[in-house]
């Protein structure tokens, strides 16, 4: 008897689970915006969205529209996919819509802190953001650009000599992510700067999302590697406060540590979290952009000649003042800016496109007073929200939107080299944050007052590592058999993308390749 009720009290609690959920899942007639069902209390749709950012906010896109609403782990977001609402929450409506509450998780989830996180988001926001800002704009640049190549150059060279003894091929993720960042880091924080911190780097980097969503993860490790870099930059700070020489952006950042009187554990929780944004996001895209060269044998052939082209016409005055068609490094220990002008539409189509398609970034911000949004400025359409609502800017909404862009989700290498794309393009050729023509929408770097600072400094490095790999390093996919990797992992190119990464896909796999230098690779 006591079996039969418990069976008739689970099926009547099964029955009305399934009507109260069936009833929430339907949107309610007329609501707008619309508001994605859900019969979780608190945690609403939070285990569809942790489970696949892009693929939820994707699906929702489609049997919603452009403005919706959900709830997500006790917060109600109210996600935003059209330029014009993209413009707004970014640019044009800032003041109201603040992003005080994403740099606190970051800091939470980057540096460990946990007190005092108003006042470190306050000097990261409008302290530390606007002078990377001017360190890192386009002319200023250049005072750090030449010992950048250098030592970019220095580092390769390294994986060139492991790729020639021919036993083993090199990890394409590895080449960039290592090269780089002793390269930056060497630039901006100065020669004292020697530590090689590339694999707890990427250990943190792997570890971002479960931290920021609070889900398992290998902790121990990933807290290790963020223990030895928070003890390494901690020896750093405390040398670079002494007196040691450093670059314009470390005097700056010490200016600022000094005036607010942080604590050392602080100081270096900054940085670590200056450091990660430097990282990550340009370590993923110049990863993407050659994994679909590798790809694509004729893209690899039509960059080399564009390069080429450029190579040449720029070859440096040999003896008797001839002039001498020189090799890309050569020609970029003399003039490290050699690759910024025009004659490389292809090389900058390329980047921007890997940007685009790559790119799933959803700045989030919180409402500061009652307003209404504009979402579609053409059909007059706005949406109201409430002090203390959170937007989305759902960034790949519009980037992979077939109205704007032809086979949005596919990897057109072209894409911005063509008229009707580049008119549309947000100047990254200037200092400029609004978009010269209001065509397209692009918003690989953000918008407004906290467009990305680095984004220069990004273009940069990526077509350098680009155009050294691909030309003169003449990369190319590895056997399988001849790697420590199983099959599966690299005979998909380019390889599958994780569904949950922050900022920038992150793979799922690793390309193993052979570096084959062009006439020596020095
Ligand atoms: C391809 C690489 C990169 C992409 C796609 C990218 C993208 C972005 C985006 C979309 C934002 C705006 C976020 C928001 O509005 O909430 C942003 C902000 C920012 N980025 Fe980047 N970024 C890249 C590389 C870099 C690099 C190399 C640095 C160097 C330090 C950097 C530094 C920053 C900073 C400091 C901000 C915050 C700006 C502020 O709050 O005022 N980024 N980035």
């Amino acid at each position: 008897m006591a079996l039969l009720d418990t069976v008739v009290v689970v099926t009547f609690a099964f029955i009305a689970i399934v009507f109260v959920s069936s009833h929430f899942r339907r949107p309610r007639a007329g609501e707008y915006p619309p508001v994605v069902p859900s019969f979780l209390p608190y945690i609403g749709t939070g285990i569809q969205y942790i489970r696949n950012p892009s693929g939820f906010l994707g699906s929702c896109l489609k049997e919603y529209g452009p403005v919706f609403k959900t709830r997500i782990g006790g917060r109600q977001l109210i996600v935003i996919s059209s330029p014009d609402g993209i413009n707004a929450i970014l640019r044009d409506q800032h003041n109201v819509f603040k992003s005080d509450f994403m740099h606190i998780e970051l800091i939470k989830a980057i540096a460990g802190l946990r007190e005092n996180l108003l006042p470190l988001q306050e000097i990261l926001q409008h302290q530390i953001a606007p002078m990377v800002g001017r360190t890192l704009a386009k002319t200023s640049m250049r005072k750090f650009t030449t010992t950048y190549v250098e030592r970019l150059l220095q580092e390769m060279n390294t994986f060139v000599a492991r790729s020639e003894k021919g036993t083993k091929a090199v990890s394409l993720m590895e080449v960039v992510g290592r090269s780089r960042l002793a390269a930056v880091c060497h630039a901006l924080f100065g020669p004292s700067f020697t530590d090689d911190i590339y694999d707890d780097m990427n250990c943190l980097d792997e570890s971002i999302y479960a931290r920021l969503h609070v889900v398992p993860f290998n902790w121990r490790r990933s807290a290790d590697a963020r223990k030895r870099l928070i003890d390494r930059l901690s020896t750093y700070i405390a040398q670079a406060e002494e007196g040691s020489t450093l670059g314009d952006l470390m005097s700056g950042t010490v200016d600022i540590f000094r005036a607010n009187k942080l604590s050392l554990e602080e100081k270096a929780g900054l940085l670590l979290v200056f450091l990660w944004g430097l990282y990550a996001n340009s370590t993923n895209v110049t990863f993407w952009a050659l994994a679909e060269i590798l790809a694509d044998e004729k893209l690899a052939a039509r960059l080399r000649a564009e390069i080429d082209g450029v190579v040449h016409a720029q070859g440096v005055i040999g003896r008797d003042n001839a002039p001498c068609v020189t090799d890309l490094p050569t020609l970029l220990r003399a003039d490290a800016h050699a690759l910024d002008g025009s004659g490389l539409s292809l090389l900058d189509s390329v980047v921007q496109e890997t940007i685009r398609l790559r790119q799933i970034s959803t700045p989030i911000r919180q409402a500061s007073c009652d307003t209404e949004l504009v979402v579609d400025a053409g059909a007059g359409q706005r949406v109201m929200v409430r002090k203390g609502e959170y937007v989305l800017a759902h960034l790949m909404g519009a980037h992979w939107d077939g109205r704007w862009y032809e086979q949005p989700n596919r990897f057109v290498p072209d894409r911005f080299a063509t008229s009707r794309y580049a008119s549309g393009l947000e100047g990254t050729d200037g200092e400029s944050t609004r978009p010269k023509r209001t065509g397209l929408p692009f918003f690989i770097w953000g918008g407004g007052r906290e467009i990305c600072k680095g984004r220069h400094l990004a273009v940069y490095e990526i077509k350098l590592l680009v155009a050294l790999c691909v030309y003169h390093l003449r990369i190319t996919h590895a056997d399988s058999d001849k790697h420590e990797f199983g099959l599966g992992s690299t005979k998909l190119l380019p390889p599958r993308a994780k569904k949950q990464s922050i900022g920038v896909q992150q793979t799922e796999h690793d390309v193993m390749v052979w570096m084959n230098p062009a006439g020596g690779g020095n």
